[in-house]
Formats: structure tokens, C-alpha cells, sequence
């Protein structure tokens, strides 16, 4: 797999980077792969464990013991703990308010990001999450950031039902040591704040081509 068969999409906490990248897959024909979910899947299974998530020392030791698998089924990562499916789960206020903790590890993201080349390099792909561009897939030509308002960001969780504060997992996210939440340099920023979701992937479609990105062929219509 090269480096134009790699879509990168990153951005902070609620920006709908998540939504974005899925549409797009859908458009294209391609995967589409979720790293936060694998970061809360770990996060979970830390919660379920016993094991203190402020407690580095302990994370590390308790890594090697949770059973996390990564399938791809119809374009989409599943994330399997135990041979059991979470994704219900993933999205709850304990693992809302534990995964960048958990994220700040270097040797969780060093388990992560391999699994994540692994992945995306198996199939054409957009994947999406914090550190894509910058150290996932540094090599890929296609490298998208997703901003929004802090206000809207904030809004979108709410309509989603979701108490998630955004603004402090953003904090810790951009603050830490290893593999920081920011733009690569060579990323197009694009800001959802007052754009529909339908417009978001359309700007990205049209900028594809000059990115190396030939997509003839593949593409269906928009479908979540
Ligand atoms: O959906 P939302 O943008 O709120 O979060 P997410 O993509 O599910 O990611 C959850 C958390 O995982 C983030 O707040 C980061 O702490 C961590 N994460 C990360 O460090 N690196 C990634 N590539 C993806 C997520």
C-alpha cells in the first residue's frame, strides 16, 4: 500500500472528524478506521482491570494483559476486548474522563500506532484520530485537520447527548509530551464550525486529486 492509497483526519474533540471520515470512506469505497475507539477500547479494559489510569507505573504494567483485538468488518474497525464487542461502551462518562490519561502513555501509543500501520496499510484507507499526520502516516500525501469553535464543539456533544468535557480531554490531548493533538505542517485545516457535514467532505473531495489521490471510478454517492 503507498502513500496516496492513506487519508489522514485529525482534529480535536467533537469537530466531526469522526462523521467526516466516514462519509468519505463511504464515498470512496474505502475503510475507515477510528483510532480514538482503540484508545478508549484500552481505556476500558484498564476501567474494567481495576487499574488506576492516573497511575502510569501501573497502566504500563496492566498493557500487556488487555486482550485487544482490531477486525475490520463491512470498511469499518471493530474493536474486540476479550473476543467481546464494546462499542457500546466506548462512549461512557468513566472512559470519557479516563482516555487521555490513558493516551498520554508512550507505550500504549507505541501499541496503538503499530497496530494502526498494520491496518492501514492492509487496504485503502482514511483514518482518523490525533496524531495521523504527524506520526501514524507522516508519509501520506492526502492530510486533512478538522477544527471548530470551541462553542460549537461543546454544542455538538450536547445534542448528542453526550456530557463529555471536551474541553479539558483538549487540554491534556494538546499538552502532552508524546505525539501532541496538532496539524502537520503540510495538512489542509478546514473549519466546521459553519459547515454542514455534507460540505466538509465535499471540500475535501475536490481537494483530492491535487493531493494525489486519484479516485475515478470508486466513488458512490455520500451515505453514512
Ligand atoms: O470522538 P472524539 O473526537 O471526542 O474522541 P476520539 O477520537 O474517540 O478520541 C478519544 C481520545 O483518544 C482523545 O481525546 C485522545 O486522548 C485519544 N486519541 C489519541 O490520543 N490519539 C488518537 N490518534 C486518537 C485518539
Amino acid at each position: 500500500m503507498s502513500a496516496d492509497k492513506i487519508i489522514t483526519i485529525d482534529g480535536p474533540a467533537a469537530s466531526g472528524k469522526s462523521s467526516v471520515a466516514r462519509l468519505l470512506a463511504n464515498h470512496l469505497g474505502w475503510a475507515c478506521i477510528n483510532t480514538g475507539n482503540m484508545y478508549r477500547a484500552i481505556t476500558l479494559g484498564l476501567l474494567k482491570a481495576g487499574v488506576d489510569v492516573h497511575d502510569e507505573a501501573a497502566v504500563v504494567t496492566a498493557l500487556p494483559t488487555i486482550p485487544l483485538e482490531n477486525v475490520l468488518v463491512d470498511g469499518r474497525n471493530l474493536i474486540l476486548l476479550s473476543g467481546q464487542e464494546v462499542e457500546n461502551e466506548l462512549n461512557s462518562e468513566d472512559v470519557n474522563n479516563s482516555v487521555s490519561h490513558v493516551a498520554k502513555v508512550p507505550q500504549v501509543r507505541t501499541q496503538l500506532v503499530a497496530m494502526q500501520r498494520d491496518l492501514g496499510l492492509a487496504q485503502p484507507s482514511v483514518m482518523e484520530g490525533r496524531d495521523i499526520g504527524t506520526v501514524v502516516f507522516p508519509e501520506a500525501s492526502a492530510k486533512f485537520y478538522i477544527d471548530a469553535s470551541e462553542e460549537v464543539r461543546a454544542r455538538r456533544r450536547g445534542d448528542q447527548g453526550l456530557s463529555d468535557s471536551v474541553r479539558e480531554r483538549d487540554r491534556m490531548d494538546s499538552t502532552r509530551k508524546t505525539a501532541p493533538l496538532m496539524a502537520a505542517a503540510d495538512a489542509v485545516i478546514i473549519d466546521s464550525s459553519e459547515l454542514s457535514l455534507q460540505e466538509v467532505v465535499d471540500k475535501i473531495v475536490a481537494l483530492l486529486p491535487s493531493r494525489g489521490v486519484i479516485t475515478s471510478g470508486k466513488a458512490s454517492s455520500y451515505a453514512a
